[in-house]
């Protein structure tokens, strides 16, 4: 029997928040590969908040889905059959397989396919701490953030993703670590779980007043996930040579209006700081360093992870926009199959 590919493909460019009708649902019959080919067996996708970004038409780091196409994701799977002598049927893969079931993989190199180690961590830790969330926490944090001990280090986002990683790599470094997050469960995670030293609730508490309060000597560096009115409130604390890395603005990817830029922006140059951009890709030739330290800390028990799994493709509309309400706790992962 041919196997069948369930799929989601971009319908329409969307106004805010993707809708319904943005997404198309699609089945189609999986070809077996031909030489050179690689087909996966797709077990869990990274939901991330880029996603929203490559639905838009316009210039970025990397082109727009296009109409039609199948919605771009990574994730993790398991090779099904193989003409690829690199690659044979079982291996436990990662690469950019898009929301679909199957994916026939004719370029390995421009999928980004490459073989996971299991005994390293689970499919969705290879999502999270072990793969590109982690690889942005690592390389922002101590190559563009420049983050040393004694720093005091504030993160936004603390709970998610990324925050998690920025915020426990800066403690292993010997900085003090201060996160904001929605809520107070989440809160209450990055104090007990990531064991970050302080937590403010921007939405329950005074963000300007927990600023004051948890860090006492100002901030040298600020991991910013959100952009908005959190990074303008942050920037009227920085210290002298403070470094603002901005890695995302999730406060603006569903804007209507023009993305806000920080008012504040003048601190940058009372304080002598700077701000400066990152994208992840650009460190993929180092990322086996970061993932063998993150792997030593889990080890050694210094550091831990946090997914929130959702099972069923079909869910995955509904699932993708958990990220700009909050509601995922940890990095968001759809689990597409059983492993
Ligand atoms: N530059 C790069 O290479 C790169 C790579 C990966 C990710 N990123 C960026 O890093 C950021 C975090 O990504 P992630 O995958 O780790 O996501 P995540 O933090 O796991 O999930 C998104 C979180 O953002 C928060 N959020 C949503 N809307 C918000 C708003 N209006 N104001 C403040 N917070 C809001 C929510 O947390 P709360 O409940 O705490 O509000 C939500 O849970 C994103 O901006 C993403 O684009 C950049």
């Amino acid at each position: 029997m041919t196997l069948q590919n369930r799929q989601y493909r971009l319908a329409a460019r969307p106004v805010g928040l993707a809708k319904h009708s943005d997404w198309k649902f699609t089945t189609e019959a999986v070809a077996d590969p031909a030489d050179g080919q690689v087909l996966v067996k797709v077990l869990q996708l990274s939901l991330d908040p880029a996603m929203r970004g490559w639905m838009n038409e316009g210039r970025s780091y990397i082109q727009p889905v296009g109409i039609g196409e199948v919605m771009r994701a990574g994730g993790v799977g398991k090779v099904a059959a193989s003409k690829n002598p690199g690659f044979a049927a079982g291996d436990l893969v990662a690469g950019i397989f898009g929301i679909q079931e199957y994916c026939l993989v004719a370029d390995a190199k421009q999928s980004g396919l490459h073989k996971i180690d299991p005994r390293m961590g689970t499919p969705a830790q290879w999502l999270n701490a072990l793969g590109m969330p982690g690889m942005t926490a690592y390389f922002g944090l101590l190559e563009v953030g420049q983050a040393k001990a004694g720093d005091t280090v504030v993160v936004s986002g603390a709970a998610g993703a990324v925050g998690q990683t920025v915020g426990q790599v800066a403690r292993i470094k010997g900085c003090r670590t201060v996160g904001i997050a929605g809520g107070k469960a989440k809160c209450d995670f990055v104090v007990n779980e990531l064991k970050y030293d302080a937590c403010i609730d921007y939405k329950g508490g005074n963000l300007r007043d927990g600023l004051k309060e948890h860090c006492p000597k100002g901030v040298d560096v600020y991991f910013d996930n959100v952009g908005g009115e959190i990074l303008d409130t942050v920037l009227t604390r920085i210290n002298r040579g403070a470094r603002i890395v901005i890695c995302g603005a999730i406060s603006q990817y569903n804007n209507t209006t023009p993305v806000k830029g920080p008012s504040n922006y003048m601190m940058l140059l009372v304080a002598r700081a700077r701000m400066q951009g990152m994208v992840v890709f650009d460190y993929a030739d180092r990322y086996g360093v970061a993932i063998k330290d993150i792997a030593q800390w889990t080890k050694e028990g210094k550091f831990i992870s946090r997914e929130d799994i959702v099972p069923g493709i079909e869910n995955f509309p509904a699932t993708m926009n958990k990220l700009f309400s909050g509601e995922n706790f940890g990095k968001l992962v759809l689990k597409v199959a059983e492993a």
